[in-house]
């Protein structure tokens, strides 16, 4: 199937210092990153914080210009897309920011943020049409028509999410990405949100592209996965093959290092060996060779290539034959009986297609 986004060893380099006694440098943020996302589907992209996500979004989005390669949208160029080529790409792909706190203007009514797009992008339908259809867009992400008349304050982490998805519909988008769409709410409002995203996406025929650092969130709804590390994708698979049997020893610790939804402050969680290093000085080699228990000298100062394995992922490991692909180690703490209940609830919350009405989400009403 033909990709509908595709980006071709995309590159941005930020360049550091330059001040007075500062030296100059450049931060790697993404460096040489490929991949191909199908029409439909739910591309999810994790890894830790700082690994280069966001920029990457930014430029597939072309909120960022890229320092070297090509993204393209449905075969058109975004990379170089100006003029009417670049409203239209503006309207077929929305993107959903990390901070519902402060990525609508708190200036704005509701009405007005969800209307705006369809000014924008629709600038023919009358006023009474656009109220509708805020109206109709506001009902789809769970919220209620006379919601129109209110600002962002008056709403919940949740609920303002929810508004930012409603904003972004609005221009009837082919393609949305998330940048970490829920990793500013509580655990349980992020699996209705997540819940939200997915049942869009298929009643909409949306492709979706997910960022999250977690892969928990995103384990039950995509489709797909692309790990990245400083910069790079190091492993792609189907969902089901990442969790079920990753091939890169940092998909493993990644996933060894998922927090159980009952355990809030993460004090039982695996932890990666090591900090990550810094993108203005990524280690020479396989970037992971600071923090890898299977590392060799040859990992030491050759880049490892993307490879296809017989079982369909594509890892950037040099020796994935020998690491081979075991299941990997599972858990087997006890737990309370309350945590339990919990987990149990939060497991519903994920696979449930319902959507708890907005007016019962226990959701936190100021996070700062
Ligand atoms: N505008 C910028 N100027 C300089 N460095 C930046 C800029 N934006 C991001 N970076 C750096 O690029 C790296 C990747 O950042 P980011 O894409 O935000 O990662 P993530 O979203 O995975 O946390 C980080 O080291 C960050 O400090
Ligand atoms: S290439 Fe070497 S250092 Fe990198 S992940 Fe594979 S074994 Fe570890
Ligand atoms: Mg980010």
């Amino acid at each position: 199937m033909k990709p509908i986004l595709e980006a071709q060893n995309l590159v941005k380099h930020f360049p550091t210092g330059g001040g007075l006694f500062q030296k100059t440098g450049v931060v790697k943020a993404v460096d040489g990153v490929s991949i191909a996302v199908r029409p439909g589907e739910t591309f999810a992209i994790v890894g830790e914080s700082g690994c280069g996500k966001s920029t990457l979004a930014r430029l597939l989005t072309r909120l960022l210009d890229a320092t070297a390669g090509e993204v393209l949208f449905d075969g058109r160029q975004v990379t170089r897309a100006t003029g009417k080529a670049l409203s239209d790409l503006r309207r077929d792909v929305q993107f959903i920011f990390q901070d519902p706190f402060s990525s609508l203007n708190p200036r704005m009514s509701v009405g007005r943020l969800v209307g705006e797009p369809l000014e924008i992008h629709a600038p023919e339908t009358s006023k009474s049409e656009r109220q509708e259809e805020v109206a109709e867009l506001l009902t789809q992400v769970g919220l209620r028509p006379e919601h129109a008349d209110r600002y962002p304050h008056e709403f919940s982490g949740g609920q303002r999410q929810r508004i930012g998805i409603a904003r972004a519909l609005a221009s009837e988008p082919r393609l949305i990405i998330g940048d970490e769409p829920v990793s500013a709410l509580d655990v349980s409002v992020q699996a209705q949100v997540i819940n939200l995203l997915g049942d869009l996406g298929r009643d909409l025929g949306l492709t979706l592209v997910l960022i999250a650092h977690d892969l928990a969130v995103i384990r039950h709804m995509s489709d797909r996965v692309a790990v990245m590390y400083l910069g790079r994708i190091v492993e792609q698979a189907t969902a089901d093959a990442l969790f079920e049997r990753p091939r890169h020893p940092y998909t493993r610790a990644l996933l060894d290092a998922i927090p159980d939804p009952d355990d809030r402050g993460g004090a039982s969680r695996a932890r990666i060996e090591g900090e990550m290093p810094s993108p203005s000085a990524p280690p020479p080699g396989c970037a992971f060779h600071t923090r890898c228990p299977h590392a060799t000298e040859l990992c030491r100062t050759d880049v490892p290539a993307p490879e296809e394995t017989p079982d369909g992922h594509m890892t950037a490991c040099h020796h994935w034959r020998k690491i081979g692909a075991t299941p990997r180690r599972t858990t087997t703490r006890s737990r309370s009986p309350a945590a339990q209940a919990r987990l149990e609830l939060y497991r519903k919350a994920t696979e449930g297609a319902e959507i708890i009405p907005v007016a019962e989400t226990p959701d936190r009403e100021d996070p700062k």
